[in-house]
Order: structure tokens, then sequence, then C-alpha cells
């Protein structure tokens, strides 16, 4: 069964979509595409419809990730079925998560990204990068390669 994995952040225009298109490139360079998929999702709905925030875009294509998902709200009525894995990018997000859960099963999908780090141990999330500089984007790319190369390695 393929494995089905949901990024989680506020506004999926930064921390999440980038999640989604740098994970996508590990399963291209892997050949994973039979064994799992991943999408992503906002906790809010402030900008469903819109594509990723620019600055992040550009920092993500600065390391080949195109970023080309268009935000959506998570749907707990679709999505905690529809997934086996809901990875949120902060406390905050898990809070969110939690309180959409219908039961122990959704619960027990939740999980915290910078759990799959190796490198960025110090990290008890990924930082919202939306009010801040460079720094912020390049630092939420870091986190997410390191995330998402552990992720891959449990899935395996
Ligand atoms: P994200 O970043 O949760 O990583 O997509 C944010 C995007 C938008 C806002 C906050 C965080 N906002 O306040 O609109």
């Amino acid at each position: 069964m393929k494995k089905k994995i949901l990024f989680v952040c506020l506004g999926n225009i930064c921390r999440s979509p980038s999640a989604e298109a740098v994970m996508k490139e590990y399963i291209s360079i892997n050949q994973l595409e039979s064994a799992m998929v991943c999408d992503s999702a906002g906790t809010s709905g402030w900008h469903i419809g819109d594509l990723a925030d620019n600055r992040m875009r550009k920092h993500a294509a600065k390391r080949n990730y195109k970023l080309e998902s268009i935000a959506r709200q998570f749907d707990p009525e679709k999505d905690f079925d529809a997934f086996d894995l809901i990875i949120g990018m902060d406390a905050q997000n898990l809070i969110d998560l939690r309180a959409l859960a219908r039961n122990k099963t959704d619960l027990q999908k939740l999980k915290l990204m910078t759990n799959y780090c190796t490198r960025h141990s110090n990290y008890d999330s990924v930082p919202d990068p939306y009010y801040g500089g460079d720094e912020g984007f390049e630092l939420v790319l870091d986190i997410l390669e390191d995330a998402c190369e552990g992720l891959l390695k449990e899935l395996q």
C-alpha cells in the first residue's frame, strides 16, 4: 500500500508546500513513486487558492525545488481518512490538528516534522518564516531537507 503523507502548517504558503516539494524531489530521486505520495494543507483558510509565497518560491528555486501547489485548508472529514501520516510543522499546528481529530485513529496519524531530523535536533519546530528575512526561508529549507531524509528512511 502506498504511504500517503500530508504536511500541514498555518497558511500552506511557506513551510508545508516546501515540505511537499522537498519530499516529492526525494521520492523522484529514489524512484519511490509507487511507494509514497504527499500533499500539503494549512490549518487556516487565509490563503486558500494562493500560490506559495514569492519569497519561499525564490529560495526553494535556488535549490531546484518547484513550489507548484495551491494553498488549501485542512479538511478533517476528508484528510484524516485520506492520509496515513499528517505532519505538522510546529506545536501550534499539532494543537490545531488535535482539536479536529475525531477519534484515536486520527490522533495516531499526527506527527511533528522536526522529530524526523537528525542534524537539526536542536529545533523543536520548523520556524514560521513569514514575518522574517531571507535567513528564515533558508533555515526552513535546511530543516525540511533534514526531516524529509529522516522521514524517507523511516518509511523504507
Ligand atoms: P506558513 O507561513 O504557515 O509556513 O505557510 C505563514 C503564512 C502566512 C501567515 C503566517 C504564516 N499569515 O499570517 O498570513
